[in-house]
This record gives structure tokens, sequence and C-alpha cells, in this order.
């Protein structure tokens, strides 16, 4: 079964409570959940961790290689600042999908830059929790059903 992380960055342990307006009414737990449901329906098993430390989510993406086939990643406002990050998922050479559940583009100028694009399979942004599945989804068809880690 191909193994998947979902990795969530600073803050978003908060969901549910954090800026609702912005962020949705949905805890991480349901997002979490929601993910493995969804996983399983795939063909993936899929392990979460969410952590507020920049050096645990490079931890984890190294600990990634050799045991996950993709990573699904919504790295918080480490996203816009994480020069680190970026080379982490650079030198472990998985396929990572970027996940926003706000449109990061169509909030504040600092939002808008990601140093994640550019070493991501791609970015899905602005569907709330349901931009977890989409990357999901995403991976599924990039790694084909029943191939991976
Ligand atoms: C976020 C967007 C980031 O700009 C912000 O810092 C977050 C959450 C999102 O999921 O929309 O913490 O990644």
């Amino acid at each position: 079964m191909t193994s998947i992380l979902v990795l969530n960055g600073p803050n978003l342990n908060l969901l549910g409570t954090r800026q609702p307006d912005v962020y949705g009414s949905v805890t991480l737990p349901d997002v979490e959940e929601m993910c493995e449901t969804h996983g399983k329906s795939l063909g993936m098993k899929i392990s979460c961790l969410q952590s507020n430390h920049e050096g645990v989510l490079i931890d984890a993406i190294h600990a990634a290689k050799g045991s996950h086939a993709g990573i699904v990643l919504n790295a918080g406002a480490f996203t816009h600042t994480s020069v680190a990050l970026m080379d982490a998922i650079a030198s472990v050479e998985l396929p990572v999908v970027e996940v926003h559940l706000s449109n990061i583009h169509a909030r504040e100028a600092f939002r808008h830059k990601s140093f994640i694009a550019p070493v991501a399979l791609g970015q899905i942004a602005g569907f709330g929790a349901t931009g977890y599945l989409l990357a999901l989804d995403a991976l599924s068809a990039h790694l084909g059903r029943g191939r991976g880690a």
C-alpha cells in the first residue's frame, strides 16, 4: 500500500478556533480523519504529523524518504519564509503537494510568495479542508495506484 505523509506546520493545530472566517471550522483531527478515509479509498496509508517547529518539519521530510511515497504539506507561515524547508524538499526528491486552506494569492502580498512552490509537484489553495483530499487525488494520479513505498 502506498504510504503518504500529511504534514502540517505552525498554528494549524489551532484549526477550528483559529480565524474560522479564513480557515473554516474543521479541526486538525477532522482534517486528518478525512485524509485517512479518503486515502484508504485510494489505496493509501496516511500518516499525519503537525509541528510548530521548523526543524521538526525538516526532520519529518528527511525521514519520509524511504518510508513514504509522497507528502501533502501545509507549511503554514513557513511557506513564505523557509529556504530550509525548500532545501529539505529538494533534497529528498519526493513528490510534494503544497496545500493551503485559504487562497494565499487573494490575501496579503507577503503570502503570495511560496518557497515551497518551486520544489513542489503543484499547489492547491483556497478550497479549505477539501484541498487536502484534492492533494491526495493528485498524488494518487502522479504515483499510479498501488505503486510507491
Ligand atoms: C495557510 C496560509 C498561510 O499564509 C498561513 O500562514 C497559515 C495557513 C493556509 O492553510 O491557508 O498558517 O497555510
